[in-house]
Parts: structure tokens; C-alpha cells; sequence
């Protein structure tokens, strides 16, 4: 591993993957769900993760809005312990910019889970065809294809917007929250998904089925 700083130097650690993945029983990998604010990414990630848990495989969800209180903190978070200079170049927001830093930043965390043998669930909108490419890219190779395994929630705009369970279409339909995605800013859908899941009218627990159904015969997890 190289880095263009020839002061920083990647260290190879003493338990590997391969050790780790024999003591967890299981491999580890990227579950990467996106969708729109609204879909149902969490809800049934949240799933994905309990019947997870309950067959013994490690787990752990980085979900959106959770994410967005620490690691991607936006600006106001950030500000009254840090200051006004910091918040405003590390604090993060909706731009375009922003939303590639906050999965630029996602999808490192979730490459660390998995040299550590878990399975790292992530409920994003993650609305850039690029930024997601970019975590598949960086995930698997340090590791091998097969990690990164995306899951496209496919549920219609007006669906989400019907649902609006933050009030967020609506503010956004005000004209009150810009570049919101969907509305004033775009979702570009997943070309070749791993899972697509036809979410607006089959139950969460169907979907969350399905994902571990998947995970199974990828060979992620023990049938
Ligand atoms: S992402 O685009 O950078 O992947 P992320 O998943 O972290 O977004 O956060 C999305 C959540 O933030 C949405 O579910 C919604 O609750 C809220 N949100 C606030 N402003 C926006 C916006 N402009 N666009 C989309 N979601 C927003």
C-alpha cells in the first residue's frame, strides 16, 4: 500500500483478515443500501441487521442521519466545540461536495469494518453514481470483489413523498431545503445493483429477507 505522502507509510498488522474472518465464522462485507430520503433504507437495514445479529453474524449499521451527528457532523454540530473556522471547513452539508466527502468518508469507516470481519449495513441516500463507485472501488480493492454488495431501494418518488416522514418533501416542495434529492437535486439510480429491491409496495420484512437470502447464496454468511 502506497501513499503520494512518503511520510505516511500503511503498516501491515499481525491479525489479518483472513484470521479474523476464521474466528467470526464469517467474511466481511459492505451491505450498501441507497435510496431516496424516505425509501425505506433504514427500516429495513434495521432488519437486515436483527436477523443478522440472530444468527451470530457481527454487524453494525452506519445509518445517515446517526453518521450525521459524529463523523459527518454538519457545521451548527460542529461549532459550539470546535468554532465557527472549523465548522465551516469540516462541518458538513447537502452540496455536492459535500455529500462526496460524507461517502468518502462513510465508505473508508465501512472498509475498516470489513478487514475486521464484520458486516458493515449503510443507509445513505448516496444519490452520485461516481461517489458510490468510488466506495466499491476503495473497498474492494483492498480486499476482493464481492465486498461491496449495493442495494438499490427502489421506491417511487411519490411514494417517499406521500410518506415524508420527516416533513422534509414538504419544505423541500416550499422551496425551504435546497438541493434536496429528488426535488431540487438528482438521484442517479444504480445501473447494476447487486440487490434490487421493488420496495413501495412489498413489506420491510420481505425485503430484509431477501438481503439475507442474497448474503447467503454470495457466500457472505453460513445458509
Ligand atoms: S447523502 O446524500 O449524503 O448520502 P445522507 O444519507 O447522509 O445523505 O442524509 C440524508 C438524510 O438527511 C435524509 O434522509 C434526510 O432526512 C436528510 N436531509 C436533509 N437535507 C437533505 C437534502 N438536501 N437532501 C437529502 N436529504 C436531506
Amino acid at each position: 500500500m502506497s501513499s503520494s505522502d512518503p511520510q505516511v507509510v500503511w503498516h501491515q498488522h499481525s491479525v489479518d483478515r483472513a484470521s479474523r474472518e476464521r474466528l467470526s465464522g464469517h467474511r466481511g462485507c459492505v451491505v450498501w443500501f441507497t435510496g431516496l430520503s424516505g425509501s425505506g433504507k433504514s427500516t429495513i437495514a434495521n432488519l437486515v441487521d436483527r436477523l443478522l445479529y440472530e444468527r451470530g453474524v457481527h454487524t453494525y449499521l452506519l445509518d445517515g442521519d446517526n453518521i450525521r451527528h459524529g463523523l459527518c457532523a454538519g457545521a451548527n454540530l460542529l461549532e459550539p466545540t470546535h468554532g465557527a473556522d472549523f465548522a465551516s471547513r469540516f462541518g458538513l452539508g447537502f452540496g455536492p461536495l459535500d455529500r462526496e466527502e460524507n461517502i468518502r468518508r462513510i465508505g473508508a469507516v465501512a472498509q475498516l469494518f470489513v478487514a475486521a470481519s464484520v458486516v458493515a449495513l449503510t443507509a445513505f441516500v448516496s444519490p452520485y453514481r461516481r461517489d458510490r463507485q468510488r466506495v466499491r472501488q476503495w473497498v474492494e480493492s483492498h480486499g476482493s470483489p464481492g465486498d461491496f454488495v449495493e442495494v438499490f431501494v427502489d421506491t417511487p418518488l411519490e411514494v417517499c413523498e406521500a410518506r415524508d416522514p420527516k416533513g422534509l418533501y414538504k419544505q423541500a416542495r416550499q422551496g425551504k431545503i435546497a438541493n434536496f434529492t429528488g426535488i431540487s437535486d438528482p438521484y442517479e439510480a444504480p445501473e447494476n445493483p447487486e440487490i434490487h429491491l421493488h420496495s413501495g409496495s412489498r413489506p420491510a420484512t420481505e425485503l430484509a429477507q431477501i438481503v439475507v437470502d442474497q448474503l447467503i447464496s454470495r457466500g457472505v454468511i453460513q445458509p
